[in-house]
C-alpha cells in the first residue's frame, strides 16, 4: 500500500508541460521549488539508453517560491516512446512521466481545442481535462483565456501574471497527466492581463515574458515558427496551423496589426497546405455585442476576408472566448471558399444560456450555449481537406458533430 501510494505520488508531485514537439526533438518544462536542484533525464523505453538535453535552463522572479525549468531534447527517434526522469540531486526520483515523438505517417491525427480555463472550478476542471485525455489527441491546443491572469485580483500589478501562472500550472489536471500530449498555446484577453485589453495594455513586456516561460514554443524550423507577438505557426501531418496574437498588437485599426497580417497571407501563399487560422476571439461575431474582428475593426476585418479570397489552399477558421460553442458555415462571398468558423468555450468556465434567440446568426449550422466544451478534430484526409469535428461536453457527451469537407 506504501509503495502504491508512493509511486503514484512519484507521477504527478511537479506539474509538467510538453510543448513543440517534431520527429526527433521535444520541448518540455516543468514547476519546482526555486530552491531544488534537479536532474532531468529522457530514457528510451526499449533500449533503455539515457538521453541528456541539449538545453537546460531556468526562469525564476525574486519574488515567486517557484521557477520554470525548461529542456529541450534533439536526436531523439520519431513514433518513440520515452520516460520522462526528473530526479533530485541525491538521485531520488521527484516525478516520471512519459512522452513520444512525433509519428509523421500518422494518418489520422487527433487535436483538441481548448479554451477559457477558469482555475476556480476546481471539480470541472478534473473532470474536463481527464475526459479530453481520452480522447487520445495527438495535440492539444490552448486558444485563449487559458489563465485568467485579472481573475479574482481586480488591479493587477506586474507580479500577479508569474504568481497566477504558477497558481494554474499547479492546480490544472492536465500538467498532471503520465502520458504527456504536446501542447501549443496563443493567449486572449485574460491570459494577457485585461479584460478586452489591446496594445496600449501597460503590462504587455511582462505579460509576453511570463507566457514566453510559461509554454515551450522556441522555433523549430521549418515545424515550428513564432511570428509578431505571441503568435506562431506549427506545421505537422501535412497541414498548417496559425496561431494568432489578437492582444499585442491591437489597435483602433486592426486587431492583429499589418505586420502579423502580411506574415500570415505570405505563409498561406508560400505554403500552399490545408490550414487552421486560429485567435481567441470570433471572427464572424458582428451579429452579437461582445468582441469579434468583424465588430472591433470592421474595415479591416473586410481587407482579412478580401486577402482570404485569394488563398488557395482549404483553410478553417478557429476561435473561442465567447463560453459557448457554434459552427458557422461561410461561403465563397464571405472567404473565397465554402468553409466554416468554429467556436468552442469554455473548458472550465461560466457558461450562459443559449444567445441565439435573441440575437440570431445568419451563418450557424450548430450551436450549444449554456454547456461546458472542447473541440475534438479528426483529420481524416488533407484532399481534400476532411475533419470530422466534434463539440464534446461534459461526460464526453457529443453536443454536435459534422464532417466538414474544404475543397
Ligand atoms: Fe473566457
Amino acid at each position: 500500500m506504501f509503495l502504491l501510494l508512493f509511486s503514484f505520488l512519484a507521477y504527478s508531485s511537479v506539474p509538467v508541460l510538453q510543448g513543440v514537439t517534431t520527429e526527433n526533438s521535444t520541448q518540455i518544462n516543468f514547476l519546482v521549488e526555486k530552491g531544488r536542484d534537479v536532474v532531468v533525464l529522457a530514457e528510451d523505453i526499449k533500449s533503455k539508453k539515457a538521453i541528456e538535453p541539449k538545453l537546460k535552463y531556468e526562469v525564476l522572479r525574486d519574488y515567486s517560491d517557484f521557477k520554470i525549468i525548461k529542456v529541450r531534447f534533439d536526436s531523439l527517434k520519431a513514433n518513440t516512446k520515452y520516460k520522462l526522469e526528473i530526479k533530485n540531486k541525491d538521485n531520488t526520483v521527484l516525478d516520471e512521466r512519459f512522452f513520444k515523438t512525433l509519428n509523421k505517417s500518422s494518418s489520422n491525427p487527433v487535436i483538441a481545442i481548448t479554451s477559457c480555463m477558469d482555475d476556480s472550478y476546481e471539480k470541472e476542471q478534473k473532470e474536463q481535462w481527464q475526459d479530453l485525455v481520452s480522447f487520445k489527441p495527438d495535440l492539444i491546443l490552448l486558444i485563449g483565456d487559458n489563465v485568467y491572469v485579472d481573475k479574482p485580483i481586480n488591479n493587477i500589478s506586474a507580479d500577479d501574471f508569474w504568481k497566477r501562472y504558477v497558481q494554474v500550472r499547479q492546480k490544472l489536471e492536465i500538467f498532471r497527466i503520465k502520458n504527456l500530449i504536446p501542447i501549443v498555446a496563443v493567449w486572449d484577453d485574460h491570459d494577457y492581463g485585461k479584460n478586452n485589453g489591446d496594445s496600449s495594455f501597460k503590462y504587455k513586456d511582462e505579460a509576453k515574458s511570463v507566457f514566453d516561460s510559461f509554454y515551450s514554443q522556441e522555433d523549430e524550423k521549418p515545424f515550428f515558427e513564432n511570428s509578431f507577438g505571441v503568435s506562431s505557426r506549427l506545421s505537422i501531418y501535412g497541414f498548417n496551423i496559425f496561431l494568432l496574437d489578437n492582444r499585442s498588437l491591437n489597435t483602433k485599426e486592426s486587431i492583429f496589426g499589418k505586420d502579423q497580417k502580411n506574415w500570415l497571407f505570405s505563409a498561406l501563399q508560400m505554403y500552399q497546405k490545408p490550414s487552421f487560422i486560429i485567435n481567441g476571439m470570433q471572427f464572424f461575431g458582428a451579429y452579437h455585442e461582445f468582441e469579434s474582428y468583424e465588430r472591433l475593426t470592421p474595415d479591416d476585418f473586410i481587407d482579412f476576408r478580401s486577402q482570404l479570397k485569394k488563398v488557395k489552399t482549404p483553410f478553417i477558421l478557429i476561435s473561442g472566448d465567447r463560453h459557448l460553442t457554434e459552427l458557422m458555415k461561410l461561403s465563397k462571398q464571405d472567404v473565397g471558399q465554402d468553409s466554416f468558423e468554429f467556436t468552442t468555450s469554455a473548458i472550465h468556465a461560466k457558461t450562459y444560456p443559449s444567445p441565439w434567440e435573441k440575437t440570431p446568426n445568419p451563418r450557424i449550422i450548430h450551436g450549444e450555449g449554456g454547456s461546458l466544451n472542447y473541440g475534438i478534430l479528426k483529420i481524416k484526409k488533407l484532399k481534400p481537406f476532411t475533419i470530422v469535428l466534434q463539440a464534446i461536453g461534459p461526460k464526453q457527451k457529443i453536443l454536435y458533430q459534422k464532417r466538414l469537407v474544404i475543397n
